[in-house]
This record gives structure tokens, C-alpha cells and sequence, in this order.
């Protein structure tokens, strides 16, 4: 078996509402490898988003641990997590989250200026993922 590239290890997290505990992830374990398609299904509550967020690096487990591409990253900071959402997580949103009055290059562009990328390096990487995904052609439009 290949080296999984996203681990989940008796995950929990819990939230505390009105004094009750909610808990929405219970000691969950889940292994992803490089290259797999994985679908998470469940009843509504059943901590599905609970757990992306944290597989998404936008909010940390109160237990367990979560190794993402060999790094334990359980204990960083806001700023350290921002770093790594930003060079190894790609997020589609139900809502899409573009920003409305940017172009689609200049959408795709945003997150390569946070990497201080060079404005050609940008250049080629937007026309890149744009090609690559069919949209070159409207790269002047906005969302
Ligand atoms: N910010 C929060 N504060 C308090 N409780 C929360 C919070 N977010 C989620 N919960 C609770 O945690 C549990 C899991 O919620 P979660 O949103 O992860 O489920 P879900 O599977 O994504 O549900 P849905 O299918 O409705 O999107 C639910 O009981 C929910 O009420
Ligand atoms: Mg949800």
C-alpha cells in the first residue's frame, strides 16, 4: 500500500453549546492515499464538515492526531496552518468563495502572489490551471 498522503488518527472533536457537549467527531481514523478519490457520506450532524475543516486545515481536533503528507500538524498556529493550506490544499466550496470582482486569472492568481511567486512564474501557472480546466478562453471574465 502506498503511503498515505492524509491520516487521521482517533480524531475528536468536541463542541461545548449552552454547557452540553456535542461530539462531533468521535475518535474517528481515516487513511487517504496519493492519487485516491474519496467521498465522505453521512446523515446530516454526522460530522462531515467537523471533519473536513480539520482535514482542510481550517480548524484543529481537540484530540488525536492528523498527518498530512508526513507532517504531524496538530499543534501549529493559525499563521502555520495558513501556510500549509495555502501550498498543499486545494478547497472547492459549495458557495465557491471567488471573489466577485476579479477575473477568473486574477482569482487564480491570488494564493501564487501570497507564495511570492515572480509575475511570470505567475503568468504561467494561472494560464496552466485555467487550460487546464477549460476556462482559459474566459480568463478576463469574473465569476
Ligand atoms: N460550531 C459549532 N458549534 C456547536 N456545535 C457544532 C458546531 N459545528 C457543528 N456542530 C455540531 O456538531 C455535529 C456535527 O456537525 P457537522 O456540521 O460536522 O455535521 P455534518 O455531517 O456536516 O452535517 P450536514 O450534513 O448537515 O452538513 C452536529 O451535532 C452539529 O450540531
Ligand atoms: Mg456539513
Amino acid at each position: 500500500m502506498k503511503k498515505p498522503m492524509i491520516e487521521l488518527r482517533q480524531v475528536s472533536k468536541i463542541y461545548h453549546v449552552g454547557g452540553q457537549e456535542v461530539r462531533a467527531l468521535d475518535q474517528a481514523s481515516l487513511s487517504i492515499g496519493e492519487g485516491e478519490f474519496v467521498s465522505i457520506v453521512g446523515p446530516s450532524g454526522s460530522g462531515k464538515t467537523t471533519m473536513m475543516n480539520i482535514i482542510g486545515c481550517l480548524d484543529v481536533a481537540d484530540s488525536g492526531d492528523y498527518i498530512l503528507d508526513g507532517l504531524s500538524i496538530d499543534r501549529y498556529t493559525d499563521r502555520q496552518l495558513a501556510v500549509i493550506r495555502n501550498r498543499k490544499i486545494g478547497f472547492v466550496f459549495q458557495g465557491f468563495n471567488l471573489l466577485t470582482r476579479l477575473t477568473a486569472e486574477a482569482n487564480v492568481e491570488l494564493p501564487l502572489i501570497y507564495q511570492r511567486r515572480s509575475m511570470s512564474e505567475r503568468k504561467k501557472m494561472v494560464a496552466e490551471a485555467l487550460h487546464l480546466v477549460g476556462l482559459y478562453d474566459r480568463r478576463k471574465h469574473k465569476p
